[in-house]
């Protein structure tokens, strides 16, 4: 059964269409050979305009090396076209105004407003935090210096996995070196040829190549759709794992669980959430957006990142001792991967705590995105169904996005370019992330600069 073509995730689609763009090079490589067609440069320039990633994925030849002067042909062209726009270096730490340095004219612009960080409660650059991570790297140096499992498993390790483990209220967490190790490892660590894992079709590209690895039979519901995920549940008999995220990453919208268990629950399928944009910011305590709806315990598999709300690195799986016990023996990603340094683990423990002692971040945050919510949809910008601080502002033009994140970036707010494959194609957006540590003025200051080049491009009235 193939999912539907509306029901598959970007990262799935770029195969079948790299396979029709790969017919399209084979018919014009067998006219000129390989390293790629020598196009004119009215059709070159044509061309290269509607390319993107999907067209390097397949190609004709023997050589491995076959596609890398095609993609390089076009990335010369691509590059200052926008793609620029994608790693420029910065030059501070990720607070709410930030100095970037523009690659393409090679000046620094300085003291932009940083809408694009997923340090949602400033944590990442807190003194306390800064503290403990300095003393950790001068008793423990830079790295652990081994796996987990032999040599490079620290105290601080252990503190961070039981202190983890009572915040979420779970019997045991594995910790791993990052939040797309932990979707590998759990995924293909759990799963086998003949199960099926059924994950929502906006489902994070670690979940998708987890499943991949795992060989079980991937399959997509429609975004949030409970009916859909019945439909696809009822003809499998077997082991069946259903994933969804807490706070869609791309989207910021939340996953609507109570369906979804309802669902997950009366076909006996295991339910996967993982809360890489929710834990820590979500429910009464914090542990995340199951919290939020009182599912808490109804769901099997918690997975979480360190690299965004707490500000350092990593990845955690928690859930029962028996679940984290097998995943330690087959979690891969873990098990053959050096530990996250100790000093981030340090870090990590007293951003937890800070979680813990300060709850009124998170009531800041969100006051913060009701805020920045009502200001943009107000002025009829088009935010989707964000109900969270991830805030997607779409412009739906794959070109027209890098000239717009260009405007952005020059008069004073960083926000990034998100397009395909990280969304579908035709389907591209800034995504903007909101802090705690944000003050009014600058949401303020940020929202008026955005609606008025957003105004200017016809992109709002
Ligand atoms: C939903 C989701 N899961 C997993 C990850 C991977 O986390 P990390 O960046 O910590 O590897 C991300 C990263 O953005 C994500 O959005």
């Amino acid at each position: 059964m193939k999912p539907s073509p509306d029901s598959t995730p970007a990262s799935m689609k770029s195969n079948r269409r790299s396979q029709i763009d790969a017919a399209r090079q084979q018919e014009a490589l067998d006219e000129t050979g390989p390293g790629g067609p020598a196009l004119e440069p009215a059709s070159r320039e044509q061309d290269f305009q509607d390319y993107d990633y999907s067209n390097f994925y397949f190609g004709v030849g023997h050589d491995a090396f076959d596609m890398l002067t095609p993609f390089d042909d076009w990335w010369q062209w691509a590059r200052p076209e926008g793609y620029y726009l994608f790693g420029q270096p910065m030059e501070s730490a990720p607070g709410t105004r930030v100095d970037v340095r523009e690659t393409k004219g090679h000046k620094v612009l300085k003291g932009l407003i940083n809408l694009a960080s997923y340090n949602y409660l400033g944590l990442s650059y807190r003194q306390e935090v800064i503290d403990v991570a300095t003393e950790a790297l001068q008793r423990y140096g830079l790295g652990a210096s081994g796996s987990p499992i032999l040599s490079g498993f620290f105290d601080l390790h252990e503190k961070l996995r039981l202190e983890l483990a009572r915040f979420k209220g779970k019997e045991d967490v594995l910790l791993f070196p990052t939040g797309y190790s932990a979707n590998l490892g759990l995924i293909s660590g759990l799963m086998r040829p003949g199960d099926l894992v059924l994950a929502d079709q906006y489902a994070h590209a670690s979940i998708v190549d987890g499943i991949i690895l795992s060989k079980a039979k991937p399959l997509f519901f429609r975004h949030n759709d409970a009916n859909d995920l019945e439909r696809k549940l009822k003809r499998f008999d077997g082991k069946k794992l259903v994933v969804v995220e807490g706070v869609y990453s791309m989207d910021g919208d939340l996953a609507n669980l109570p369906d979804i268990v309802e669902v997950s629950k009366r076909y006996n399928a295991r339910i996967l959430i993982d809360e890489a944009h929710s834990s820590f910011l979500f429910g009464e305590n914090g542990r995340g957006v199951a919290e939020h709806f009182g599912l808490d315990d109804e769901v099997d598999i918690h997975v979480g990142t360190f690299s965004k709300t707490l500000g350092g690195v990593g990845g955690f799986v928690a859930g029962s001792s028996k679940l984290i016990n097998y995943l330690r023996g087959f979690a891969r990603s873990r098990v053959f991967s050096c530990a996250m340094p100790p000093a981030i683990a340090a870090g990590l423990l007293r951003s937890l705590q800070i979680v813990e002692d300060e709850p009124e971040l998170r009531t800041k945050l969100h006051d913060n995105v009701a805020f920045m919510q009502t200001r943009l949809r107000d002025a009829g910008v088009d935010i989707g169904d964000s109900a969270s601080q991830v805030i997607p502002v779409f412009v739906r033009d794959d070109k027209r996005i890098f000239s717009i994140v260009e405007q952005l970036n020059h008069e004073g707010v960083y926000l990034n370019p998100v397009r395909y494959p990280a969304v579908g194609k035709h389907r591209s957006r800034v995504r903007i992330s909101l802090s705690a540590a944000h003050q009014r003025p600058d949401l303020e200051e940020g929202a008026d600069i955005l609606i008025r080049v957003l105004r200017r491009n016809g992109l709002c009235p």
